[in-house]
């Protein structure tokens, strides 16, 4: 039985999130696996009433769940980063989920705006470290609002964390069985003390890997050529902020926000999903969001629960429904979200 919170969260995340439901339950009904759901209701409209983001209490209680399914988290009410850091952030760090797995894979029948790039040439995998680095909330400000203020925000490199993610990353691309090359994305140049501690340890951990290729490239340069020849990459290893950034970037050349998910994983713990994208409030309630998305962070669920078979199948599923969209953006799909959903799950359960 797998037991998962399920926190729909803001704005589409609901509506997204409803359609990943209708997967799951046709993927268990297929395979045979059993699993309940809770629901939790943290968000914009819970803060606005309550003033709460997420109560100590309520990570006690999310610590008996196997998997987090998580909609999206921002509401145009409230200041930009309260409910960013008081409720996605502290899950990342209070349930240690050190991992930030972002697949960048071009689905066939998806547009990209590489020109001349296809699904063979758009498959990696950014592993982004998630508890650390500039993220971490480490600095202060001083004469704030005056002429001489100073405002120091630092990046948390730890050697533990930052081994168990590169440890982490060479796993995945051996297990991934690719092209078996895993390049490490930094900034040595200029961040002297952050990356020499990564790429030594990088170094370090590469020697137990002699099976795995790797390569280093500063991130302004991973930007370049993750445009210019993206099928140099399998699995990109980076810190926090470099992997939030290049993240977006890679969303957008898999076809744009309507498709890129993600996983907060802790392997010894609970593990959550989501859509990269955000509560989009100009689309909220209207039944033109792609739940793709969605379905896609359900997809990886499942892998992650050990349903490999069914998470095979939902993503052939997904696939197979692209073919029938006019657009993966909100709005232009040809469909509603939820006939969008439906498509999915009817696919599954054939
Ligand atoms: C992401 C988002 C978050 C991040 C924000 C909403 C705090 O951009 O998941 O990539 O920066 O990690
Ligand atoms: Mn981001």
């Amino acid at each position: 039985m797998h037991r998962i919170a399920i926190i729909p969260g803001d704005g589409t995340g609901p509506e997204v999130i409803a359609e990943g439901l209708k997967v799951l339950d046709a993927a268990a009904r297929k395979f045979g696996f059993k699993y309940e759901t809770t629901t939790f209701d943290f968000g914009g409209e819970r803060y606005l009433r309550t003033g709460e983001t997420l109560p100590d209490k309520a990570i006690e209680g999310l610590r008996n769940f196997k998997a987090i399914y998580l909609g999206a988290i921002g509401h145009p009410k409230v200041k930009p980063g309260v409910l960013e850091q008081g409720i996605l952030l502290k899950l990342r760090f209070a349930l240690d989920q050190y991992i930030n797995l972002r697949p960048v894979k071009l689905l066939p029948g998806v547009e990209t705006p590489l020109k001349g790039k296809g699904p063979d040439d758009i498959d990696f995998v950014v592993v982004r470290e998630n508890t650390e680095g500039l993220y971490a909330g480490a600095g202060g400000a001083l004469r704030r609002g005056t002429a001489d203020e100073v405002a120091v925000q630092e990046s948390i490199n730890t050697r533990r964390g930052v081994e168990r993610c590169i440890r982490y990353a060479f796993e995945y691309c051996r297990a991934r069985g690719k092209k078996r090359k895993l390049t490490l994305c930094g900034k040595t140049n200029v961040l002297t003390f952050a990356f020499d501690l990564w790429e030594r340890a990088f170094n370090e951990v590469a020697r137990e890997y002699a099976d795995i290729e790797t390569d280093y490239a500063h991130v302004d340069a991973i930007c370049m050529w993750m445009i210019k020849n993206p099928e140099w990459f399998d699995v990109i290893v980076t810190d926090n902020m470099f992997g939030d950034i290049i993240t977006d970037l890679g969303a957008m050349i898999q076809g744009g926000m309507g498709i890129a998910a993600g996983a907060n994983i802790n392997p010894e713990g609970v593990s959550m999903f989501e859509p990269i994208g955000g509560s989009a409030p100009k689309y909220t309630g209207k039944g033109v969001i792609n739940p793709l998305a969605a379905i896609y962070a359900c997809r990886m669920m499942l892998d992650f629960l050990g349903e490999s078979e069914a998470a095979a199948k939902v993503e052939l599923s997904i696939t197979e429904t692209i073919g029938n969209l006019k657009s993966m953006n909100a709005g232009q799909m040809g469909y509603s979200t939820s006939e969008v959903g439906d498509m999915v799950a009817e696919l599954v359960a054939e």
